[in-house]
């Protein structure tokens, strides 16, 4: 496994076992934070479904891994007092497997479909008559004296969640009702995450190191709850428990994360442009090779915040460093204009 991708999956397994407490369950703005937009047209969304008394439109959501994609789908149950069926593109194989789920749901219940670009094709397909009028389309035999058994299906709502909404095929994207994007947080509303956390596990905290953890979070609910625990237990085994600015700083120091919030994976991925490729552009085949991390992770997990921050552009020819990106790391930029104004 990659280091980002190491990274990541690490920061996804020390949460879970942090899921139960810290996931929010309503759509309250003190329980799901930020995302206003999103939120505020999916209250519209459920009031109108409720009113009709009709199962919620299929939802798809969109965004960077960790910014609240599961809860939401969560929060959509409960909101909607729905049961929820959790499952993910890559377990289910065979258009049966998607039959058996289908044919076992409630009414009304919301199907979660967790890296839905990840559906095999053939999975896709049985899913198209699902979502337009709940039915299934079984065929019997084969060849000429093939027939199609229609077998109908209890109302359903699917959220389907991933990383990249550019993977889905067209037909499947045009049958989710509604879609929303997800963005990287800012550190504002990490803030009041990382107060609504240690509110919940009990954390005394003081506001500027809730502040220091929320600016050093990568725009990321789940990396500030991780470093908030993370926090907490420097505070807990070198000091007297209690988080303040100092003790903050010092346990962020000891886990790389530098002052703007980049891990060592970003500034290693930052240096590879410049050392190695003269601040590119660069291809992103090219630079994962250089830096050992598949296409796929920088793109999903290093690269949506250090272009969000303006330390990488996105070029036709490639990835270029930007001037930020060379101060950051105490580089000086080559002679000539500046490679960001290069064409
Ligand atoms: N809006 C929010 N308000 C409060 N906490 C949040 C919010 N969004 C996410 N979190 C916290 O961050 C954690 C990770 O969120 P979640 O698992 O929903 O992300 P995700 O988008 O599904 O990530 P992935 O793409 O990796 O599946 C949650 O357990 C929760 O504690
Ligand atoms: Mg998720």
């Amino acid at each position: 496994m990659t280091e980002a991708r190491a990274v990541a999956a690490q920061a996804r397994d020390d949460d879970r076992s942090l899921e139960q407490t810290l996931r929010p369950r309503r759509l309250a703005d003190d329980e799901y934070i930020d995302q206003r937009k999103t939120k505020e047209q999916l209250r519209i969304l459920i009031e109108a479904a409720r009113r009709r008394s009709e199962a919620l439109e299929h939802v798809a959501l969109y965004g960077p891994p960790g910014v609240g994609k599961t809860s939401l789908a969560h929060v959509i149950a409960a909101e909607l007092a729905v049961p929820i069926r959790v499952t993910s593109g890559p377990a289910i194989e065979r258009a049966g497997d998607l039959a058996a789920i289908l044919t076992n749901l409630d009414p009304g219940t919301v199907l979660f479909i967790d890296e839905i670009h990840r559906l095999p094709r053939v999975v896709e397909e049985v899913l198209y008559p699902a979502m337009e009028d709940y039915h299934l389309d079984i065929v019997l035999g084969k060849g000429p004296g093939a027939r199609t058994l229609r077998l109908p299906l209890p109302r359903f709502t699917l959220v389907g969640a991933t990383t990249r909404i550019g993977r889905l095929s067209s037909p499947l994207r045009d049958r989710f009702g509604a879609q929303y994007r997800l963005d990287l947080f800012e550190p504002a509303d990490l803030e009041d995450v990382i107060r609504r956390s240690a509110r919940l596990l009990a954390i005394e905290i003081d506001p500027d190191a809730a502040r220091e953890i929320a600016v050093r979070s990568r725009g990321t609910p789940r990396i500030a709850n991780r470093w908030l625990k993370r926090v907490r237990d420097h505070a807990q085994v070198l000091h007297d428990g209690k988080i303040s600015l100092r003790v903050a700083r010092e346990a962020l120091g000891a886990l790389e994360v530098d002052e703007a919030g980049l891990d060592a994976n970003d500034r290693r991925l930052l240096e590879a442009i410049i050392g190695k490729f003269g601040g590119g552009p660069v291809g992103l085949e090219t630079l994962g090779a250089a830096v050992s991390e598949d296409a796929e992770t920088i793109e999903d997990v290093l690269e949506p915040y250090l272009l969000q921050q303006g330390y990488l552009q996105r070029t036709p020819r490639g990835r270029v460093a930007t001037e930020r990106a060379y101060r950051h790391l105490g580089v000086t930029p080559p002679g000539g204009p500046p490679l960001w104004e290069r064409q």
